[in-house]
């Protein structure tokens, strides 16, 4: 008998609410439960007026339905079922509703991983990827469940990229994965990205909505040495005798190599080269080249080693002002000092000399 009402009714859906005074009413509706969960759910008329007597019934698959007063109740401990059906009607009429329930689970795992555009592994989930060349940043969502009220956030460090949906339908879990094409760029070396799923249930849902996050991973771009800073040759004029750096620094993954071409530096690896005492000897054109498996790049300086005259000039002034010093202090010393300190001299000998002289002459 439900079954022909349940037919009329789709059939003449307007017909059947229409011919209705009164329509039984769920609640929560929908019904948002968690797998596993145990599940409640109310059936009234009337806005529970007791002298609306219609009397209720539910039609569905737990027999777990109680009548309480005038509404009816349904609570079963553990929800198993992933999608089920559940009516509420006036016995013996046409006046039905049913209940949207949905059953959720929260993702067992969401990984997140770069791919080849066509789909193949690499070597690991960050990379090696190579510069400028158009990867899937996939998003692995597994056992989820129901897909469409799931939206995957894909990220790079705290931005976000780009948000996804899947197109599946299934009431029961499935895995997703959902690609975001992205073409690398040097920048994401060292980068972190990673996914996010998100069930989004609604106002009767969780609150907040359950959120399952990936790992990160961190971006390993393959890149030639490039060209920040000078690409111009180097002219690097120093004093003799300083110290200079030439700096040939750069980028790249792998880490660059160094070599230098130089007679006196031809062994040197380093990205700068310190010459700790610059002589003429260290004069001429350089050439550093940094290069890695995907590239390589050169730079020139050209050192030029002058010898510095102003301390040279300073010390000569210096020696000739202490000379001229020197002299003058002599020649003053010469004209007045001397003769000065003789003549006291002179004169104190001469008073000695003259008492001497005198007591013999006296006695
Ligand atoms: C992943 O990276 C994001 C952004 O850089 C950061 O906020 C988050 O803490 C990281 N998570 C883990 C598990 O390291």
């Amino acid at each position: 008998m439900f079954l022909q009402i349940l037919l009329a009714c789709a059939v003449q859906t307007v017909y059947c609410v229409q011919n209705c005074k009164e329509l039984p009413v769920f609640s929560p509706s929908p019904l948002v439960v968690k797998h596993g969960d145990p599940a409640i759910a109310t059936c009234s008329i009337c806005n529970n007026d007791s002298s609306c007597d219609y009397e209720l019934r539910l039609e569905e698959p737990f027999q777990a339905s109680v009548k309480k007063g005038n509404q009816m109740l349904w609570n079963v401990p553990n929800m198993t079922e992933w999608s089920l059906q559940i009516y509420c009607f006036i016995f013996d009429t046409s006046c039905t509703t049913s209940l949207e329930v949905i059953v959720y689970q929260p993702p067992e795992k969401v990984s997140v991983s770069f791919r080849k555009h066509s789909g193949r592994l690499l070597e690991n989930p960050s990379g090696p990827l190579e510069e400028d060349q158009l990867y899937c940043l996939q998003c692995e969502v597994e056992a989820v469940a129901p897909a469409q009220n799931m939206t995957v956030a894909f990220y790079r460090g705290l931005t976000e990229l780009s948000v996804m949906r899947s197109s599946a339908t299934d009431k029961r879990p499935v895995n997703v994965n959902l690609c975001l094409n992205h073409t690398v760029s040097r920048q994401d070396h060292g980068a972190t990205f990673w996914c996010e799923a998100r069930l989004e249930l609604g106002p009767e849902g969780p609150q907040p909505p359950p959120v399952v996050r990936s790992h990160n991973i961190t971006a390993n771009v393959l890149y030639a040495p490039c060209c920040e800073g000078q690409e111009e040759p180097q002219i690097l004029t120093v004093a003799q005798g300083a110290s200079v750096d030439l700096v040939c620094s750069t980028q790249g993954n792998p880490q660059p190599l160094y070599s230098w071409s130089h007679p006196l530096v031809s062994g040197f690896r380093g990205d700068v080269l310190t010459i700790p005492s610059a002589s003429s000897q260290h004069e001429g054109p350089y050439t550093c080249t940094a290069s890695n498996a995907l590239g390589a790049i050169t730079r020139s300086f050209t050192l030029r080693v002058h010898v510095d005259y102003v301390p040279i000039i300073i010390t000569v002034v210096i020696a000739v002002v202490l000379l001229l010093g020197a002299v003058v202090a002599f020649v003053v010393y010469k004209a007045f000092y001397k003769p000065h300190r003789t003549g006291h001299y002179h004169i104190s000998n001469m008073f000695r000399l003259q008492r001497h002289d005198a007591v013999p002459t006296t006695e």
